[in-house]
């Protein structure tokens, strides 16, 4: 894990491999973006002109690597691009900063410790900055280099620290900012690793026991729904998901209480530890991914226990519906009837849309604590995909103004996300001749189907919100910014604001 410090220290004297500067798009060619004066002091004003004659414009993605001068600690020096220059009285905006930042840290795998002097303004910089600089760092190694004993020639590690610059470590506001940024960052990373484990390692029960064993790191409260008390309880949906797999399902919840919180919020995640598709197998081409598929409860969990170190003032439960969707001969067939946890009957048509019967049944069971609000975060359809790209998760909800607030916190803290709607006349693309509802319905919009299916298992008045995070969930492309290949913890950094603003009463 990345450690984080605020330095006072001057960028010149300071005691570093690298140091990070950011260089930003000026009208007349790169210009060295604030916080790295001392820098380009010791290039006698000079870098600028230096980057410039190396290539950089000081374009978003841009890395230039050049050799420090005499006169700077630090042998290296990193110039990140800003972008353009900010409008006049303007500033960097966080996500530029986050990136930025994330660019830099994964440029320095296997360094030990590099200084950040980046422009901060405020604490908000420092966070995005520390946020971007931890996120960027992630490696996951854990299955490389195992044979290596020399601990040298394995996979490079991630950057030992970070110590940011220009941040002022005795001001509570950027104390709060780099605290905040090391929690969030370190369940993100955690989630992330979750999202990479192998399927064989990280079954549903695996997986309860890391949620277990982090509940009693932190204090959050974590009760394991085994197959049996699945069974005794009627979750049909999880069990009928489940019951092809060697590997049995589990219900997980974690349960996070704040003395003075008068808000709950609910949120359930998807947690399909491996998808093949059922007996309606998906194709090769289509299933190598697929351990991705419990990124939704790998979201939640994250959220959670984030929330509780955080010390946020609400209420906060978690509800993973773990289980692995295998065909077998004890597997769900297409046409069979699953009893659902909330009374409902569904006939399952397609056992490759097993996200939503496992959803339900979790949405159900929360429902019926009646939180002020339930979202869930699910890699729920390839529609969604068709239609946002990579890098977008779609916002559905049963309430206009949730879906918008959603979409917004999500902007705020540099999620890309779209509001999608719920058109009732897809419902009845659902209805079946012999139970309550099928899995499946028309094709077209397929992503709102499956949030209409889900909509059927949420509470009565209970304001909701859907999260499809198939796209952005796994990131398959070359690395960019903080994003790493593999999980990347969509959707942890909206859950967590989301969870902070019902808690201070400025929503619902
Ligand atoms: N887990 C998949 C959705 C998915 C696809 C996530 C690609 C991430 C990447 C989900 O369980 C699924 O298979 N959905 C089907 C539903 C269909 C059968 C109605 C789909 O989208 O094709
Ligand atoms: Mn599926
Ligand atoms: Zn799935």
């Amino acid at each position: 894990m990345t450690a984080l410090t605020l330095s006072t220290a001057g960028a010149a004297t300071l005691r570093a491999d690298a140091l990070v500067v950011g260089v930003a798009k000026g009208a007349k060619g790169p210009v060295v973006a604030p916080g790295a004066e001392a820098v380009d002091k010791a290039f006698d004003g000079k870098l600028a002109a230096v980057l410039e004659t190396l290539g950089a414009t000081g374009a978003e993605g841009e890395v230039t690597k050049l050799p420090s001068p005499s006169g700077l600690k630090a042998p290296v020096v990193i110039a990140v691009g800003l972008g353009s220059v900010p409008e006049k009285d303007e500033a960097y905006a966080a996500e530029t900063l986050r990136r930025a930042a994330g660019n830099a840290s994964r440029t320095l795998a296997g360094a030990k410790k590099a200084a950040f002097a980046l422009p901060i303004e405020a604490s908000e910089d420092a966070e995005a900055i520390a946020e971007g600089a931890l996120l960027g760092a992630y490696a996951f190694t854990a299955y490389q280099g195992l044979d290596k004993k020399d601990g040298k020639s394995g996979p490079k590690l991630p950057l030992a620290e970070v110590a940011l610059l220009g941040a002022k470590p005795r001001d509570k506001a950027y104390k709060a900012a780099a605290e905040r940024a090391v929690v969030l960052t370190e369940e993100i990373n955690r989630a992330r690793d979750l999202i990479n484990t192998p399927p064989n390692d990280l079954t549903p029960e695996a997986f309860a026991a890391v949620v277990a064993a982090a509940g009693k790191e932190t204090g959050v409260k974590v009760q394991i729904l085994d197959e049996k008390a699945l069974l005794k309880g009627g979750f049909g949906g999880i069990l009928g998901v489940g019951q092809g797999s060697e590997n049995a399902p589990r219900l997980v919840k974690l349960t996070y209480t704040h003395s003075k919180a008068a808000k709950t919020l609910a949120l359930v995640g998807k947690g399909i530890t491996y998808d093949s598709g059922g007996i309606s197998l998906k194709p090769a081409g289509h299933n190598e991914t697929m351990k991705c598929d419990m990124s939704g409860a790998a979201a939640v969990f994250a959220a959670v226990v984030a929330a509780a170190r955080i010390g946020a003032e609400v209420n906060v439960t978690g509800w993973l519906a773990l289980a692995e969707n295998m065909p077998s001969g004890s597997a769900t067939r297409p046409g069979d009837v699953l009893r659902m946890y909330s009374g409902k009957t569904v006939e399952v048509l397609n056992t490759d849309a097993e996200g939503r019967l496992v959803l339900a049944d979790a949405l159900w069971k929360a429902s019926e604590e009646r939180p002020d609000a339930i979202v869930d975060v699910a890699t729920l359809t390839g529609a969604m995909m068709v239609a946002l790209g990579n890098r977008t998760f779609g916002v559905m909800s049963n309430d206009d103004a949730f879906r918008t607030a959603v979409h917004e916190i999500a902007e705020e803290v540099g999620e890309q996300s779209w509001p999608m709607p719920l058109p009732a006349e897809l419902r009845k693309g659902m209805d079946s001749p012999t139970a309550d509802i099928a899995n499946m319905g028309e094709r077209m919009g397929g992503g709102l189907v499956a949030g209409l299916f889900l909509q059927e298992f949420v509470g009565e008045g209970i304001t909701w919100a859907h999260l499809d995070i198939a796209g952005p969930a796994y990131h398959e492309g070359a690395p960019y910014g903080y994003t790493p290949k593999g999980g990347t913890g969509s959707s942890v950094r909206t859950l967590v604001k989301l969870a902070e603003r019902i808690g201070a009463g400025d929503l619902g």
